[in-house]
């Protein structure tokens, strides 16, 4: 009898209950009228009188016990319950809320305004080929661009088509030429990287957003026409552009395209070096030797491209002045622009 005491004690402190159903159960198999410890009672009649006194007095343990622990399984399954069933998943966590880098939210608005236009996202490799990211492109052979010191080589196991980490977006263009028939009209957002000193104005790596328009009779006043809705949806709509003449290999003609200052609104300040203008950004159209190089017949087909920082327009648009912030990963910085 002892030694069944001792065993109905230790399963008592093992037992677990989840819930009051369980705390329940253990009250029947062991405190009830029909249960284990008044079976033992009702026994307790036929110990010898010898061992009434030392069995006894374990009994009244045994049940002393198993009432303290079902007390402890009722209460704990009751606010376990009282918990579960009431948890508020909405309620605040206190815990900071991230937000949006302002460079992903610039990305999302301009792919969006050109989305508006009819313009779809495509991506092209970081890792680049000579082929695209240059040849293809128009740049001569002797171009400073390819030079060592602009640019990021990686492999130059065949020195004619070394590989290297793009310079610019424009290399997703060729991709895109190499494998489609116009009409095209796409918007190729990516990465790029320049061996550059950093520095306020300057990275080793920054983002760009390319645009491509590619089909017959497309015309330079259809590419100015693209970028004014542009400026005047991302910056306002009393924004002013104006194009200036200027080189890039794979456009003819090629400009630069500068908006009226953001800041000042024309009448001079420090962003505008006192001019009224800032540049955004380079396009053209798109030089024939281009199309053949990707197998369109220039002949039958125009187009026109253009090219911009992210980082400057996000500049331009916040009025951050180091482009070195975006990098940096600091959140009382990187909090300040919202966005979910
Ligand atoms: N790829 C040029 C750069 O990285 C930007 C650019 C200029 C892109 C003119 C174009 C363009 O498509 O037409 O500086």
């Amino acid at each position: 009898m002892k030694d069944r005491i001792e065993t109905l004690l230790g399963e008592i402190e093992a037992f677990a209950a989840q819930n009051a159903e369980q705390a329940e159960q253990f009250r029947l198999n062991y405190l009830s009228r029909k249960g284990k410890i008044s079976t033992l009672f009702e026994e307790f009649k036929t110990v010898a009188p010898d061992m009434k006194r030392e069995v006894g007095q374990l009994l009244n343990r045994l049940k002393t016990k198993a009432e303290e622990k079902l007390e402890s399984l009722r209460t704990r399954s009751e606010s376990e319950e009282s918990t579960s069933g009431h948890t508020d998943w909405f309620a605040p966590s206190g815990a900071p809320q991230g937000s949006r880098h302002p460079l992903q939210l610039v990305r999302r608005e301009i792919l969006d305004i050109f989305g508006r236009l009819g313009f779809t996202v495509e991506e092209g490799p970081e890792v680049e080929d000579d082929w695209h990211n240059f040849s293809a492109l128009n740049f001569p052979e002797e171009h400073p661009a390819r030079d060592m010191q602009d640019t990021f080589f990686i492999d130059v196991t065949d020195p004619k088509n070394p590989h290297a980490l793009r310079t610019h977006t424009s290399s997703v263009q060729v991709r895109i030429l190499e494998k489609t028939k116009p009409p095209v009209r796409i918007v190729m957002p990516g990465r790029v990287y320049r061996n550059e000193a950093i520095s306020a104005r300057a990275h080793c790596f920054f983002h760009q957003v390319e645009g491509l328009y590619v089909d017959k009779a497309v015309s330079f006043a259809d590419m100015k026409q693209t970028l004014l809705y542009f400026s005047r949806e991302m910056f306002g709509a009393d924004t002013q552009i104006r194009l200036r003449p200027s080189y890039f290999p794979f456009t003819e003609p090629s400009a630069e395209m500068d908006i009226s200052c953001t800041i000042c609104h024309g009448k001079g300040c420090n962003v505008c070096k006192h001019s009224g203008w800032v540049e955004i950004l380079g396009c053209g159209m798109v030089d024939p030797a281009v199309l053949s190089n990707c197998g369109i017949d220039p002949n039958v087909y125009s187009g026109f491209a253009f090219g911009m920082g992210i980082e400057r327009i996000t500049m331009l648009k916040y009025g951050v002045n180091d482009l070195r912030l975006f990098s940096e990963n600091d959140v009382r910085f990187l909090g300040q622009f919202g966005g979910g």
